[in-house]
């Protein structure tokens, strides 16, 4: 356990806080044993350096970062020091040429709130696409002589809470770069954590699983499947088979009333699924109703009201031409959806 070796260490002197030990394992953990690239910004006597070397284990890469030529004296066997400025992006690239991009990075160096942000904003996308960057010592951010305050301009907490932003661009328009390379920020006192993460487009994927089996309906209008959705009701009947029932009670904008529509797409969240019709129908303004007749595609049928969907191809199709939707009110499905995965 990390903690246990920084408390009974021996060796040359750390410099750390306590409760950033929960923090390290709870990132470092997954590349121990494993051919990564540690850089710690800030060695200052060496032996956070020696204590990432025992933790991480033999495959590890090492690589301390300091101001302080006298750093050079800690290198040993798989720990490497490297005397630069930490904002000095020709210094850093330097040092991805030799080593490769660092999977982990730990900001321990100067604290100084424009030194902090520089070396993220360099650094950040350098990082290897699974890799963990973490600045510590952040209560320099509400120091003054670190260039830090409350709330004040150009502190890593500022920049962070911009961050909380880019890391929705997909839902506010911001430049998607940190978006798509991060999975998590994770704030805690003193210590900032990134997760990256390579995100793709089949990366968002929204999903329902076949434990909540559930269907939903989209009407064809104006050329297109509108996004409103029926009220759908989901019974647990039997083992796989759930009971679904659809009533459209309304189209939004339609002011309560049914639009024409000439079909509906049928969508099953399980994949793949048969559904056996049990009712179909529409109900009129003046409560009369007419049975629906539906007619699908891109669905076997098996035998008469039993249909075999797969989710990717999901399209149920119903004629609607024999309907007057001027006075429908409701349309009705109800039946059976079994699992068959
Ligand atoms: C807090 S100490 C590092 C402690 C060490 N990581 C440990 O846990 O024992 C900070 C180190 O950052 C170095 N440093 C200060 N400013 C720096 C800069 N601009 N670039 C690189 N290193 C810097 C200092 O020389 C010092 O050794």
């Amino acid at each position: 356990m990390l903690y246990q070796d920084f408390l009974t260490n021996q060796k040359r002197l750390i410099h750390k806080v306590t409760h950033y030990f929960p923090v390290y394992e709870r990132y470092f953990n997954k590349f121990v044993n494993q051919s990564v690239i540690f850089w710690e910004i800030g060695v200052f006597q060496g032996g956070s350096l020696q204590m990432w070397k025992r933790y991480l284990g033999p495959f590890a890469t090492i690589v301390g970062i300091d101001i302080n030529p006298d750093c050079k004296n800690f290198e040993e066997h798989q720990i490497h020091v490297r005397i630069g400025n930490q904002t000095d992006t020709t210094f850093l690239r330097s040092v991805i040429d030799e080593f490769g991009a660092p999977d982990i990075i730990l900001d321990d160096g100067s604290h100084i709130m424009s030194d902090v942000c520089a070396t993220f904003q360099y650094m950040y996308d350098k990082v290897s696409k699974n890799g963990v960057y973490i600045v510590e010592d952040l209560h320099t951010a509400y120091w003054d002589e670190y260039g830090g305050g409350l709330k004040r301009e150009g502190s890593f907490i500022e920049l962070c809470k911009d961050l909380m932003d880019s890391i929705n661009a997909r839902h506010n328009g911001l430049p998607r770069a940190f978006a798509d390379a991060t999975f998590s920020m994770s704030v805690y006192d003193s210590v900032v954590a990134f997760e990256k993460k390579e995100w793709r487009e089949e990366t968002y994927h929204v999903q329902m699983t076949p434990s909540t089996v559930f269907a939903q309906l989209f009407f064809y209008i104006d050329e297109q499947y509108g996004e409103e959705r029926s009220l759908t009701e989901t019974v647990l009947v039997k083992d796989n088979q759930y009971k679904v029932a659809f009533d459209v009670l309304g189209y939004a904008g339609s002011g309560g009333k049914l639009p024409m529509m000439k079909e509906i797409r049928f969508d099953p969240a399980a994949e793949p699924i048969t559904f056996t019709i049990t009712e179909s129908k529409v109900i009129y303004s003046n409560g009369g109703s007419q049975h629906l007749k539906i007619t699908f595609s891109n669905a076997e049928m098996s035998e008469s009201g039993r249909y075999t969907f797969h989710h990717n191809d999901p399209i149920l199709i119903f004629d609607s031409s024999e309907v007057d939707f001027t006075s429908v009110e409701h349309i009705c499905f109800s039946g059976i959806i079994e699992t068959l995965n």
